[in-house]
């Protein structure tokens, strides 16, 4: 067991293309390592946690030039997204890289110049297949019915002068290294699959591309008509970001990486050999999951069956939605993703075993001792064998969670909390609280449910972070952070201390309208406003509108200030469309106005006018424009 206090642990997530907004594919990877590094900290490790965003590369360029924006803009937006939506979910990590950092790009370029220096790159032509959707070359032999097997895309054939890493050369070492190291890449299946991707040629690895036709990447630093190949730069996120902070002595090689098995090519083996050949040790391990599927398909945009994490997590409530994405995967295996079995989970083991513990307890120490934490009298062998039970888990958890079993930790500690309703029913509190000469007896039951509540809270607070905290405050216990060793003993709550009973922790759901509502959406009837007549219509004047030129406004955070043309006439309009679009993406559209809008002053600032836009029920902002370019001042009918 590792559980040396102080222990370096660096976790990553992979950093994410920014070519569509997060889905639940990659939300569980990240609340993942966000689980496991809580769990690390608890530990008392020394932990970092890395995630970020993947800006270069052909795919991110395209994704900018069909939303008609520059790719900074379009990167800036979605990056934005990624980390607000790991706020909102409370990830706690520690850093968050994007590698159009410049820091980021200049340790590519010192590494790229590294290798080249020591022979490992040279120039040479090369013709194979490429698939934009996984931004690599594949091989004929990887193709499943002609197509791509990760992103479902045909690849195209390409021929060109690149840049190439010897990566070959390094195959020898690298099979060695993972024979030599059972648990380098976990779990065994992809270990096996990596190893027999070496059994053959891995061919040498083309690392850049010629500027002319991906101008969007990390120019290298000894021919600027190059940029880094999208995989080269976005690998060495893991290091760069060390680096950058002065902190790759501490945490590196203690670095777990945590990935989906659509990416294990790169980092089983363009990752290690682009090490090896900048001569720095190999990452701990490389730790693979499956994928969560819709309708039995890998969840996609290109797909079209996404999740949005955010939606169940206001549905269902962040923590329930995080124990459900680690209890219903087993690590390494696909998952199929279905909203009742999200509500199943949460009734069966957050609301009846767990909620209804804690209500139980909560609810027979008011009735029974005025709410205060009772002492222990003597133990019988029913409250040993409870605490025995207990005491074990603090042990099997750290051992499931070391091998990656988090399901089996979380059945584990739902196993102890189902012995401990069953030792309420069958110690009978209710029956020993008629006669007073029952009372320490009393008093020992219900401490021995209290020191199990709190134990099993410890080792849950990794999988829910305000829960495991709330419980411990309704049961009257102090709110200094956890560690595991609070787990190991059965005298953690103070007696005669009161206890705080407060709205259930996970509140049932109610199955049948749940299975109603995904059958059958009620969507809200629109709020109408009152009737108008044509005349009342016929007051407003609507007319196009050319942007010219946009900035922000100086003095309000949510506001631009457009300048706009309308026929001969230029106007300025301030707009509260600052949170939704970047000065970029504006100029140059012809939108619509309402053109005789009495002017007001906004914050200092005269607008003459309003642009027309839509918002939906998720508070996503679209400006009017017009599907056929006409002159502006046209009016609008
Ligand atoms: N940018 C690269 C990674 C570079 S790391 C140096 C990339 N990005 S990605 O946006 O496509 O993210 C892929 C990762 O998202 C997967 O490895 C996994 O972590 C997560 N997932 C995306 N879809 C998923 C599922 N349907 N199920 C589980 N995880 C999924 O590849």
């Amino acid at each position: 067991m590792s559980e040396t206090p102080g222990a370096a642990y660096y976790a990553t997530t992979p950093i994410f293309y920014v070519n569509a907004a997060p889905h639940i594919g990659h939300a569980y990877t990240t609340i993942l390592v966000d689980v496991i590094t809580r769990f690390h900290r608890l530990k008392g490790d020394d932990v970092h946690f890395l995630t970020g965003t993947d800006e270069h590369g052909e795919k991110v360029a395209k994704a900018a030039a069909a939303a008609g924006v520059t790719p900074q803009a379009y990167v800036d937006d979605i990056s934005g997204q990624f980390q607000a939506t790991w706020d909102r979910l409370g990830i706690a990590y520690d850093g968050f890289i994007r590698t159009t950092d410049p820091a980021h790009r200049k340790v590519v370029q010192d590494v790229l110049q590294k290798v080249y220096d020591n022979g490992d790159i040279f120039y040479g032509e090369y013709s194979g297949l490429y698939c934009v959707g996984a931004e690599r070359f594949v091989t004929e032999k990887e193709l499943v019915d002609g197509k791509c097997p990760e992103s479902d895309d045909p690849p195209e054939l390409r021929v060109e002068a690149n840049y190439f890493f010897r990566m070959e050369k390094y195959r020898p070492w690298l099979r060695e290294a993972i024979e030599a190291n059972p648990d380098l890449i976990r779990p065994e299946r992809y270990r096996n699959e990596v190893l027999a991707m070496l059994r053959e040629p891995i061919g040498d690895l083309s690392i850049s591309r010629p500027r002319s036709r991906v101008p969007w990447g990390i120019p290298l630093p000894w021919d600027d008509e190059h940029v880094t190949y999208v995989w080269f730069d976005a690998l060495l996120n893991y290091w760069s970001h060390l680096v950058t902070h002065g902190t790759e002595r501490r945490y590196w090689p203690a670095t777990e990486h945590f990935i989906a098995k659509d990416i294990l090519k790169p980092h089983g083996v363009f990752w290690p050999t682009m090490l090896k050949a900048a001569g720095l040790p190999l990452y701990q391990h490389l730790n693979v999951h499956g994928y969560w599927l819709a309708d039995e398909r890998k969840m996609s945009k290109s797909l079209g069956n996404v999740v949005r994490p955010l939606d169940l997590h206001e549905k269902y409530g962040n923590d329930a939605f995080r124990y459900f994405l680690m209890r219903d995967m087993s690590f390494g295996l696909d998952a199929s993703f279905h909203e009742a079995g999200i509500a199943e989970r949460i009734n069966s083991d957050l609301a009846n075993d767990l909620g209804n513990l804690l209500n139980r307890t909560l609810g027979m120490l008011g009735r029974y001792t005025g709410g205060a934490i009772p002492a222990f009298g003597a133990l019988q062998p029913a409250d040993e064998a409870l605490r025995d039970a207990f005491l074990a888990l603090p042990d099997a958890v750290t051992e499931l969670f070391d091998a990656l079993h988090f399901d089996r930790a979380l059945e584990e500690v739902m196993a102890a909390v189902r012995k401990a309703n069953k030792y309420v029913a069958d110690q009978e509190p209710w029956v020993l609280a008629r006669d007073p000469a029952d009372a320490e007896r009393l008093g020992t039951v219900l401490r021995s449910v209290v020191e199990a509540l709190r134990v099993a809270s410890v080792l849950l607070e990794p999988v829910l972070p305000a829960k495991a905290r709330e419980l411990r405050a309704q049961l009257g216990l102090d709110d200094a952070p956890a560690t595991l060793g609070d787990a190991r003993r059965w005298d953690g709550a103070t007696a005669g201390a009161a206890t705080r009973p407060g709205d259930p922790l996970f509140p049932r759901i109610d199955l049948e309208a749940l299975a109603a509502a995904i059958a059958a959406p009620a969507e809200a009837p629109l709020a109408h406003k009152d009737e108008v007549t044509i005349d009342d219509f016929a007051k407003l004047e609507f007319r196009v509108a050319h942007v010219q030129h946009v900035e922000p406004h100086p003095k309000a955070d949510k506001l631009l200030v457009l300048t706009i043309k309308v026929g001969p006439e230029t106007r300025t309009i301030v707009s509260g469309i600052k949170q939704h679009y970047t000065p970029e993406q504006l100029v140059g559209k012809k939108v619509v106005i309402v053109a005789n809008l009495k002017p007001v002053k906004l914050r200092g600032v005269e607008s003459q006018g309003m642009i027309l836009a839509a918002e939906d029920a998720e508070g996503h902002l679209a400006v009017t424009t017009l599907d056929r370019d006409l002159a502006d001042g046209s009016e609008v009918r």
